[in-house]
């Protein structure tokens, strides 16, 4: 057996109740705005054919998935992104529906990544997808949303690194380059070896005026998007899809800073993604504190076309709940816990369970939260464990009180209590 059955598996976590609260006040945060974008959630199994997400996934994500054959032969996958299912549900069942589909997911998803700071192998996306524009409102459209959602939990200083896929395979195509080649290209780029990017292009028989543009491109980078747009096209003059990728990049980057969309980009000639589906405009989101991403996105126009569904063009992005999590702790991010009243109902002796049983039952019919002391504490035990739960409110049921109909209230807080009619409670206990 090896390895210690009673820790959890490597990679793997459990989240305690404060940890759970975070992710699902993320959650929260992600799913109203998807409300407020007009997304639709929609929730895709964890286990999918294999094929299906190794399709376009990249090498270094498709060497990572956790892949086993189930009972029935069929070799699956704990699926390491939302992106392939929901084109597959996109080329599938919704291949009729009237374009644009907005669709937003959350769910756990598994990657065997080396376990480190903000890097799990179970971790959680909240995931957004605008299906059927080509257009470059669309991209503006999703990075708007991912400055909102950043903000919406309570995020500061966050900022985009972008990139426009085309700008990269313009050049490379224009040498000849296939496609399957250009994609192991980039997943070096991903991995910032620039290096090895030039190498590999010199030996899949780039010329050397291209490694030259190559290298030149890959030190462009800033935050100025006119002096950056300008070195691009002065390099890439002469590769006519390249310059038409800088177009729509323009485009895009334009209608977000004339929308008002409060973002700060960072451009990178040399960013690429791992993932081999992007077409288009790219970009992960970082906080100054961390060195992780905690999203990332962009355009893909060829996916869905892929699985059967015909041309459609889509744009999206998903963002990593852990580390965003982890970024509202480092920069002290504590999001209020709603007000709510909790009450506990003890009961001083045996003869009056049943009583307090009953009034929790009311509490809770009334929508207050109750608890009955359950471990038949004494009432000072009782009562110094409700005030470390956070409890609200105790209420004392004793048989004197009891005869007449009334309770003991006692309100934690101000440390008060007075005699209450049982009736009257749910009105006493409100916060
Ligand atoms: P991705 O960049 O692979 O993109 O993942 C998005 C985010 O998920 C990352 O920025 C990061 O915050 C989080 N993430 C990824 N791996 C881990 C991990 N091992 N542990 C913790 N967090 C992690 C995608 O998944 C694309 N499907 C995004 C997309 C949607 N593109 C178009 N539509």
């Amino acid at each position: 057996m090896g390895s210690d059955f009673r820790q959890t598996v490597r990679g793997m976590r459990d989240l305690l109740p404060d940890e759970s609260w975070r992710l699902r006040f993320i959650e929260d945060c992600a799913r109203r705005l998807a409300g407020l974008y007009g997304y639709d959630e929609v929730i895709t199994p964890i286990i999918e054919h294999y094929d299906l997400l190794a399709a376009k996934i990249g090498e270094e994500n498709r060497r990572r998935m956790y892949v086993f054959e189930d009972l029935g032969g069929r070799k699956v996958a704990l699926r390491p992104e939302f992106t392939a299912s929901i084109a597959r549900l996109v080329a599938t069942k919704m291949v009729s529906s009237p374009k644009p589909i907005r669709l937003f997911s959350v769910g756990s998803l598994y990657r065997y990544d080396e376990p480190q700071l903000g890097r799990h192998r179970e971790f959680w996306q909240a995931n957004y997808e605008l299906i059927g524009s080509d257009k470059p409102e669309a991209d503006a459209e999703v990075i708007s949303l991912t400055s909102d959602l950043l903000r919406a939990v309570g995020l500061k200083n966050y900022m985009v690194k972008i990139n426009h896929i085309g700008v990269l395979r313009g050049i490379l195509g224009y040498e000849g380059i296939l496609e399957d080649k250009q994609n192991a290209i980039m997943q070096l780029l991903d991995k910032k070896d620039w290096e090895g990017a030039l190498k590999l292009a010199e030996e899949y028989g780039a010329s050397k005026k291209c490694l030259e543009a190559l290298k030149t491109l890959f030190n462009v980078r800033g935050e100025d998007k006119n002096v950056v747009f300008e070195r691009i096209s002065e390099i890439a003059e002469e590769y006519p899809s390249t310059l038409s990728a800088l177009s729509n990049f323009s485009e895009v980057v334009d209608l977000v800073e004339e929308g008002g969309v409060d973002i700060k980009f960072h451009f990178e000639a040399g960013f690429a993604r791992g993932l081999e589906y992007y077409t288009g405009v790219i970009f992960e989101v970082f906080v100054p504190e961390l060195s992780v991403a905690v999203g990332g996105g962009g355009r893909y126009d060829r996916l869905i076309e892929i699985f059967g569904g015909g041309e459609v063009p889509a744009v999206g992005v998903a963002f990593g709940i852990d580390r965003i999590m982890l970024a509202m702790e480092k920069q002290e991010v504590n999001p209020p816990k709603p007000k709510r009243a909790r009450v506990l109902v003890v009961s001083l002796n045996e003869g009056n369970l049943a009583d307090a049983f009953r009034i929790s039952v009311m509490l809770r019919k009334f929508n207050i939260s109750a608890e009955v002391e359950v471990m038949r504490r004494g009432l000072s035990r009782a009562l110094s464990d409700a005030s470390r739960r956070e409890i609200t409110h105790t209420v004392i049921v004793g048989p004197k009180e009891i005869g007449e109909g009334k309770v003991i209230l006692k309100d934690m807080r101000s440390k008060t209590q007075e005699e209450v009619r049982i009736e009257d409670l749910p009105g006493k206990v409100r916060v």
